[in-house]
């Protein structure tokens, strides 16, 4: 385990690097009760990301998916309108495994769904051993640095002020940044899904958005749950993509006026949406310098952003 000085720290809080990744203290309590005491079920899936690849759209659909016998997207009564995704799904090491103890997950019906942002080398070997579904949800770089930076600086402004693109695209080269660097995150789940595709679906924000349709139909599919010709042809798949659309969610009163017990607000994981924010941000020098990390780091992979 070795540490950072706080000032490296996105949040102003030390950094600690664990297994190769970077983390803040309470993530790290999280992430080392949850490697001892989550115990996985078959039927377990769970939604693994980096931060800010749109771990909140795809919560979302996860839930309106594996959901839809009981709650037809096109219902008033559609919990996904007065709650935060993250309250429906909620992330392991940060919600539920935080204060060292074993949290009651009786409530959870089958399939229950969770989520984590735990690096592949992270995840409690049970998970590895069980016949638990992986959904991974990766993002381009540049994006994610964007929405990274504009994130940490509006949880940071009323505290601490905010830290500069410069101060912050530093680190992020550097792989310093919550559960960073991000490039082993990924790479190591696409690996893995790779190796056992039956186990882990890899999926980028940008494939999504450009045919929702297509990756919500091979989604179902890979969890076991197919649409049926009837849902298709109802409209199902459509209505479902409404309900988690960026324009839905955003402008729901519970994510523009919310906040989450551990203190944000939910308008913070909506800020745009788009694909290519970034160009309206990085200087040249800087595109340059994160495309040669991700040619070096990605090369031979397959991957490619
Ligand atoms: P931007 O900051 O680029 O707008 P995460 O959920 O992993 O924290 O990621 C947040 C990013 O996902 C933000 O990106 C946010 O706007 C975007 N996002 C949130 N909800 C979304 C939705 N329903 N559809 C598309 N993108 C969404």
């Amino acid at each position: 385990l070795s540490t950072l000085p706080s000032e490296s720290g996105w949040l102003s809080k030390k950094l600690y690097k664990y297994q190769g990744f970077w983390h803040n203290a309470r993530q790290l309590q999280g992430v080392i009760s949850c490697q001892k005491y989550f115990q996985p079920q078959d039927t377990d899936i769970l939604l693994v990301t980096t931060p800010k690849s749109g771990t909140t759209w795809l919560k979302a659909i996860l839930f309106s998916l594996v959901n839809r016998t009981h709650f037809k997207p096109t219902k008033g009564d559609h919990p996904l309108l007065t709650n935060n995704p993250h309250t429906l799904v909620p992330f392991l090491e940060l919600k539920l495994y935080i204060d060292g103890q074993t949290p009651d997950l009786s409530s959870f019906a089958s399939p229950r769904l969770f989520s984590t942002h735990l690096p592949y080398v992270s995840l409690p070997k049970s998970i590895q051993d069980s016949k638990c579904k992986l959904v991974y949800l990766c993002r381009n770089p540049k994006d994610i640095f964007i929405s990274l930076w504009a994130f940490t600086n509006k949880l940071r402004l009323q505290e601490m002020g905010t830290n500069s693109i410069e101060q912050v695209f530093e680190k992020f080269c550097e792989g310093v940044s919550l559960y960073g660097p991000f490039w082993d995150h990924m790479l190591s789940y696409w690996n893995e899904s790779l190796k056992n595709p039956d186990k882990i679906y890899f999926l980028t924000y940008e494939e999504m958005k450009e045919q929702p349709n297509l990756h919500l139909r091979k989604l179902a599919d890979f969890l076991g749950c197919p649409f049926s010709t009837k849902e298709v042809e109802e409209g199902m798949v459509d209505d479902m993509l409404d309900i988690c659309s960026f324009d839905n969610m955003s402008n729901l009163k519970v994510n523009k006026e919310g906040k989450l017990p551990s203190g944000e607000s939910n308008n913070a994981f909506f800020r745009n949406g788009k694909v290519g924010d970034w160009k309206n941000y990085l200087t040249m020098e800087m595109v340059e310098r994160l495309e040669k990390i991700c040619e070096e780091k990605l090369v031979g992979s397959g991957l490619k952003f």
